[in-house]
């Protein structure tokens, strides 16, 4: 403990490694970000990166050609990190300027978003005209959570991070998980954006989560298990991970004969019934709630809830 403490703070204790703590407390980086942000060459800031982590005080996600940094959410490290960083003076020259820097760098990131959102946007356009108001299917997302902050939230298939920004600021920590890379870096514009510095989104497969089990009080999957190949598994995988008083909500639609939509938008089911989704919870060692569902257009969303008893 004492000897992880001075590995941080030796680290740390170094003026650009100070600056890349400062920066990366704020939104999760990649090098070049911070070789733009700090005007240094890609080596020295790579060199840096690496000290930082193996002092423990950042962690890197490598997702594909990509490794974001950021800082840990545990640990003696994080808790350092975050300790150091919390103690830089708002009104430090230096460090403002890197804050205005990595603010004017998002917008390069935001042009990115509207880019891949106008390709989209017809996609999605198409989907939200057939069901119910978005609004209407968002508050009864909200409603279907515990009430009350929720300690961990698990968002999988994340997207743009939709329900982390709907959610994030009722949860004390929140990550989203999705296959795609280009949905996530569209996610983390949107929470840097927004914020919401204690959500974090990661690349991973929904039949695989990177936790432990039980880690999360709550799970949503909002519009995603109708993807799922194995719509019984991913719930399996989604029980593993919901700790026990813990609560999974999904948002999906009720089935339809919309055929098209497996051709133009690769879904895989033409949504489900109740008791396929409440029979798929039970065998995950789910109790499952009275479903809700929201007519309105051609298309029903159902919101499913279930719970972990002990
Ligand atoms: C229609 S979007 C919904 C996004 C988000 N939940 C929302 O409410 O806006 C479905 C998402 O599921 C993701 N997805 C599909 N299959 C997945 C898998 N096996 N593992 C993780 N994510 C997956 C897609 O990449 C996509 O971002």
């Amino acid at each position: 403990m004492m000897e992880e403490i001075l590995k941080g703070l030796r680290a740390s204790a170094e003026a650009t490694r100070l600056r890349i703590l400062g920066l990366c407390a704020h939104a999760e980086l990649t090098v070049s970000d911070l070789v733009e942000i700090l005007g240094q060459s890609q080596p020295r800031i790579s060199r840096h990166l690496k000290l930082l982590v193996e002092a423990g005080v950042l962690v890197r996600n490598q997702e594909g050609p990509w490794a974001w940094y950021r800082l840990p959410e545990e640990g003696t490290g994080g808790e350092l990190a975050r300790l150091i960083v919390d103690l830089l003076p708002s009104d430090d020259r230096q460090h403002a300027q890197d804050l205005k820097r990595l603010q004017s760098i998002s917008e390069g990131w935001t042009s990115r978003v509207a880019d891949f959102f106008r390709q989209h946007a017809g996609d999605w356009e198409q989907i939200r005209s057939l069901h119910a108001d978005q609004a209407a299917v968002d508050a009864a997302l909200l409603a279907a959570l515990p009430d009350g902050p929720i300690e961990s939230l698990l968002d999988i298939g994340t997207g743009a991070g939709h329900v982390l920004s709907l959610v994030g600021k009722r949860a004390q920590s929140a990550i989203g998980v999705d296959r795609s890379r280009e949905m996530l870096n569209v996610a983390r514009s949107n929470l840097f954006r927004a914020g919401l510095r204690h959500c974090q989104v990661r690349q991973a497969d929904m039949f695989a989560l990177p936790f432990e089990d039980a880690s999360f009080g709550a799970i949503t999957m909002n519009m995603v298990l109708h993807f799922a190949d194995r719509p019984d598994a991913a719930l399996a995988e989604a029980g593993r991970v919901l700790a026990i008083g813990g609560r999974l909500v999904i948002v999906d639609f009720v089935t339809h004969h919309r055929e098209q939509l497996r051709e133009e938008q690769a879904h895989r089911w033409l949504g489900f019934d109740d008791a396929q989704i409440q029979s798929w919870c039970r065998a995950a060692g789910l109790y499952p709630l009275p479903p809700q569902h929201l007519a309105g257009g051609e298309l029903t969303v159902a919101l499913w809830s279930a719970e972990r008893r002990a």
